[in-house]
């Protein structure tokens, strides 16, 4: 995810910076720097770690400019290093710059670079811009970086300092955020207001491909074309503490919204239009790889281990391996089946937890094949597995998983179509079709984030109820299975997943007036069986609440109460699905008055066993 500040003014920069940084370590700490012109020079300093670290070594060295650019890096492309931080710069060091997002066309760029003669130095996207621009630049920045925004696909905040026009921070943004903060005598750029809170109110939001040219005296915002945009100043009333949630009330909250970027992220470097197969960057098994491959386990923790369970159906469908998923914690001690013919995908978020790591070296141990699926670029589980397919949903702070979810879903349906592809078991128009839908999913979850309101009145409605059963089948069932967790974690209610077949075999014996049943129901082959399974609890006295497609009217009939998630292909569903199941568990949480961000008993990342 990254942060990103800039300062052009009379005080220090190093100061300003360092200042503006700390307010942005929740976007990512693999590591920080700054870069400031002083006595006709740029000067760079950075390093791996936390900020602490630049800080010490700012305290030995320090700078005295008061034009200065800074970088709170959370690695995506190249692991957390001294020479992979922020800032980047091209060879003589007369351009460098900061950058969050991640340019997707990167390789491509890199390889016409490397052509005309340019050195890479880090395995990063970011130093192709320092490049590029280089090879654009005749005198104008500002000229060389609109030009380089032609040639940059995918998302970008960027901010410039250019040698020959000392005077001067530019940046430019696209699908990552951008705040520029006007001062009196001195101007900001930042990733977020926190960052520059100390010191402005008020700030201009900048739009996608604005350029906003920032001198000590005044700040000129570009459009596209190259005319003044005449944006209007927008006055921050909130405090440092509720800016840093992006004027959300919890992180979850915020991070609930961040999803359908996330989802973009995540998808949109991987699926390409013009190309009938999908792309999966650090996955090097091939066609000879998996051919040797006759058995696969899915093994992960809580919400992980959810993801995983639609691993397994989606693989199983898409690729015609038999697949089991596994809870780490149960795996490593029931002395598995594991040989060189195994392939083993780890899911984790952290990438760290302690039963997830301990599967991984058993089964590596027996010689199998290790895939993982994880948030954070140089983590255990991304250094010691053979393959990596990173969710990139930036860092989530709130304990209770959200946005990493979603993430590991598309990792998952990827992987399924990418071993399908190589299988021969997907053809080229059932895997038209399943990216078409993936790549709608991130306006599907725009779409279910608007019903937010009707959620959270129907949770204020019913936030006293004691007990919750979740039922749903095929996918549905794995997708209730993440909604009951959510509920369970974060609101302290009990709740239980079942799947609806199994509901006779016992569990229906709980049902009784007025118990909240929430029945997912997006399967369309499973539709008429999950009606039959409402009937049976509503003939008990449950109160009914449903999930279903849009266009799936006829549930009104049987439901108390329904919430539509947009029409799409079953295998997708649980995406917007687990949305709608997140929200109602974070406002029940608020409306019970729990502490929604950090859960009694949890933790972030569980790293012993
Ligand atoms: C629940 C939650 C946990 C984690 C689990 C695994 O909201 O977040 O169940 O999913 O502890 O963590 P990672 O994915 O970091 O291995």
């Amino acid at each position: 995810m990254c942060g990103i500040v800039g300062y052009i003014g009379n005080k220090k920069a190093t100061e300003v910076l360092i200042n503006g940084l700390s307010r942005l370590e929740y976007r990512g700490y693999d590591s920080a720097g700054v870069a400031v012109s002083q006595g006709g020079k740029i000067h760079t300093k950075k390093r791996k770690g936390r900020l602490k670290v630049l800080e010490d070594l700012m305290e030995k060295e320090p700078l005295e400019g008061t034009v200065g650019i800074g970088h709170t890096r959370w690695a995506t492309h190249g692991e957390p290093s001294d020479v992979n931080s922020h800032p980047h710069a091209n060879a003589d060091h007369s351009i460098v710059i900061v950058h969050n997002g991640i340019i997707e066309n990167y390789m491509e760029l890199k390889e016409k670079l490397i052509i005309k003669g340019y050195r890479f130095l880090s395995d990063t996207d970011t130093e192709v811009i320092a490049h590029l621009l280089d090879s654009l630049y005749q005198g104008d920045m500002v000229k060389a970086v609109r030009e380089a925004t032609t040639y940059l696909k995918g998302s970008y905040a960027l901010g410039v300092l250019c040698h020959s026009e000392p005077d001067k921070i530019i940046a430019v943004r696209k699908d990552s955020p951008l705040v520029i903060g006007v001062g009196d005598n001195e101007n900001f750029i930042a990733s977020d207001i926190p960052a520059i809170l100390n010191y402005t109110r008020n700030v201009y939001l900048l739009d996608d491909k604005e350029i906003a040219i920032l001198t000590k005296e005044r700040v000129i915002v570009l459009d596209q074309h190259g005319e003044e945009a005449g944006k209007q100043i927008f006055k921050v009333d909130w405090d440092a503490a509720d800016a840093e949630k992006g004027g959300y009330e919890h992180f979850m909250l915020k991070e609930i919204h961040e999803q359908p970027k996330a989802l973009r992220d995540t998808l949109t470097s991987r699926l390409y239009d013009d190309k009938k197969e999908i792309v999966l960057d650090k996955i090097k098994l091939g066609k000879e790889e998996l051919d040797k491959i006759n058995r696969i386990y899915i093994v992960a923790c809580g919400t992980a281990y959810h993801a995983g369970l639609i691993g397994k159906y989606s693989i199983e469908k898409y690729a015609r391996i038999p697949v089991e998923a596994d809870i780490a914690s149960e795996f490593r001690y029931r002395n598995p089946i594991i040989d060189e013919k195994t392939l083993l995908i780890l899911i984790s978020q952290s990438g760290e937890t302690a039963d997830t790591l301990a599967a991984m070296r058993l089964a590596k141990q027996k010689g199998a094949r290790v895939m993982a699926v994880t948030n954070v670029v140089g983590s255990s589980v991304s250094r010691e597995a053979d393959d990596v397919l990173y969710t990139w949903a930036g860092p989530e702070i709130a304990v209770a998983s959200t946005k990493a979810y979603t993430t590991q879903l598309a990792c998952m349906y990827m992987i399924a179509l990418h071993l399908g592809m190589l299988k021969g078991t997907v053809n080229e128009e059932e895997l038209t079709k399943i990216q078409e839908s993936l790549k709608a999913s991130p306006e599907m979850v725009e779409k279910v984030i608007k019903k937010e309101s009707a959620i959270k009145e129907f949770a204020y409605d019913k936030f006293n109820v004691r007990d919750v059963f979740f039922l749903g089948r095929g996918s549905d069932y794995y997708a209730s299975l993440e909604g009951s967790l959510k509920m369970k974690e974060i609101s302290y209610i009990h709740s239980e997943a079942y799947p609806a077949g199994e509901l006779k075999h016992g569990p229906i014996a709980l049902i009784e007036e007025g118990t909240v049943v929430i029945a997912l129901c997006t399967q369309t082959e499973l539709l008429e069986k999950m009606m039959s399974n409402i009937k049976e609890v509503k003939a008990r006295g449950a109160y009914v609440v449903a999930l279903a497609k849009e266009s799936d009217k006829a549930i009104e009939k049987e439901a108390d109460k329904v919430f539509y998630i947009p029409d799409t292909q079953d295998d997708i569903a649980p995406i917007p699905t687990v949305v709608i199941l997140q929200i109602l568990a974070y406002y029940l949480s608020v409306a019970r008055g729990c502490d929604v961000d950090k859960p009694r008993n949890l933790a972030k990342s569980v790293t012993v066993e």
